[in-house]
């Protein structure tokens, strides 16, 4: 949290949009359509899955004739990516994949994804202007400590922050002490990593006795994986910077697909010439109206090399209308379908426990969530982790209140278990909350 008291530079106000951020509504949604119906025919003519999709659904590209069309064509899911592993997804010849990227997963073979040159081109472009809208400019070092390699988090942020005419720092994930040193030395005023990973690295100045508040820092870019409004505050109070938010994914393009801007932390704003977001009932795939929750899927508007159509994401949020830019927002991603935890007929995301294990005195924002088996019914302990110089006394305040939160807040009953400091697992990129022992 930089003083408070110092109006946000206005992006607009400083004339620094790019001419897709400058777009009317009506503008937007007219370059949206005209991309989308190059992408259907870019899609069905030269990728045999969605020739086959869109074949079985009795659709032609050209049937689409308004966004709203786009709601008739069938969607596209993680498990049409993998059976199309490695390169059956690709719309153009291999010779024009300048880069590959691939997410493990948790189960078997990993999704592949492809950028032409043109494709990185955007890429770039598209987190360039997150960075900017997280209050990055020309001149300004970014430290990005998010993981280099097959994982898109780091090559991602890199290229986007040379594109706005940064000073890259690519630190990627790991070597903490290290990452210390370098925050000090080489002097950033932005850090680009997971949420989680920035609590290790609070840690680790505390470990080296720097005060987390000194340092050069301003801007923290946090995101791959999902975190709270509790997170963004104790982040911005340990640090004394400001956090916003990034989204994306690899299928769809990797960081950058939207973001929170500096003026407002309201949400993320999703560079929707680039992206066609839809929200859908996650059951009946039917299309929710904005302001609802439900599923995100994406339509990419201008890829070239893995164009995805309505590509289910699983990640939960809902859309809302543009503040600080002309594109919808998402909200918060509350977590994925995925990661929800059903317990005696309760669902319940990691997210919510983050919530309440922020909000309780005596505890560090560290914590796990252990999924057992008691003979037919599941059972959640949440591992939380004390403050250093807690009392016995006061961490059973803590367990006792965080269950208790749970129950009220939730409606569900769980076991609680504040365990000594440091003892509870560090991230060095995305967090695995739930440790599933059933
Ligand atoms: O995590 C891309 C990325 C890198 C985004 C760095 C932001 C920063 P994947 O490994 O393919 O790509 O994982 C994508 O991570 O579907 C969400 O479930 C989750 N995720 C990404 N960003 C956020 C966020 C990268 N800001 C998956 N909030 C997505 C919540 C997020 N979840």
């Amino acid at each position: 949290m930089t003083d408070r008291t110092e109006p946000k530079e206005s992006a607009e106000s400083a004339d620094l949009l790019d001419a897709g951020e400058r777009l009317g509504r009506d503008e937007l949604r007219a370059l949206q359509l005209e991309r989308l119906l190059t992408t259907l025919r870019h899609a069905y003519d030269n990728v045999g899955f969605y020739r086959e999709s869109f074949d079985k659904a009795g659709l032609r590209p050209e049937d689409c004739r308004s966004l709203e069309d786009l709601a008739r064509f069938p969607f596209t899911a993680k498990a049409d990516l993998r059976d199309n592993y490695p390169f059956g997804m690709f719309a153009v010849d291999q010779s024009r994949v300048r880069r590959i990227h691939a997410s493990s997963g948790t189960t078997g073979r990993p999704t592949v994804v492809g950028y032409t040159d043109r494709d990185l081109d955007t890429w770039a472009d598209v987190v360039a202007r997150s960075i900017r809208a997280a209050g990055g400019r020309p001149g300004h070092k970014v430290h990005v400590a998010y993981g280099y390699g097959l994982f898109t988090g780091g090559l991602g942020a890199h290229y986007g922050a040379e594109r706005l005419g940064c000073t890259v720092v690519p630190a990627s994930g790991g070597m903490t002490a290290r990452q210390v040193q370098l925050i000090q030395d080489f002097r950033p005023e932005i850090i680009m990593v997971t949420p989680s990973y920035m609590l290790t690295l609070l840690d680790e100045f505390e470990r080296q006795g720097v005060d987390p508040r000194s340092t050069s820092l301003k801007v923290g870019i946090f995101g791959a994986e999902p975190w709270t409004e509790e997170m963004r505050r104790e982040i911005e109070e340990r640090f004394a910077i400001d956090a916003v938010d990034i989204y994306g994914l690899s299928e769809v393009m990797g960081p950058g697909v939207a973001q929170e801007c500096l003026e407002t932390k309201d949400g993320l704003h999703i560079w929707e010439d680039h992206f066609y977001p839809e929200v859908v009932d996650p059951f009946t795939g039917e299309v929710l109206p904005d302001g609802e929750e439900g599923e995100l899927v994406f339509t990419s508007l201008t890829k070239e090399a893995m164009p995805v159509i309505r590509y289910r994401t699983r990640d939960l949020t809902r859309l809302l209308p543009g503040t600080a830019r002309v594109f919808r927002r998402m909200e918060k991603v509350t977590g994925r379908s995925d990661d929800m935890i059903i317990l005696r007929g309760v669902n319940l995301f990691p997210t919510q426990i983050e919530e309440i294990v922020l909000r309780t005195p005596g505890v560090a924002p560290h914590f796990q969530l252990r999924l057992t088996r008691e003979g037919r019914m599941d059972a959640l302990t949440v591992r939380a982790e004390a403050r250093e110089g807690v009392s016995p006394e006061q961490r059973q305040a803590a367990a006792l209140g965080i269950a208790a939160a749970v129950k009220d807040g939730i409606g569900v009953s769980v076991t609680v278990e504040v365990v000594d400091p440091e003892t509870l697992e560090r991230s060095v990129g995305k967090i695995k909350r739930i440790v599933d022992l059933r």
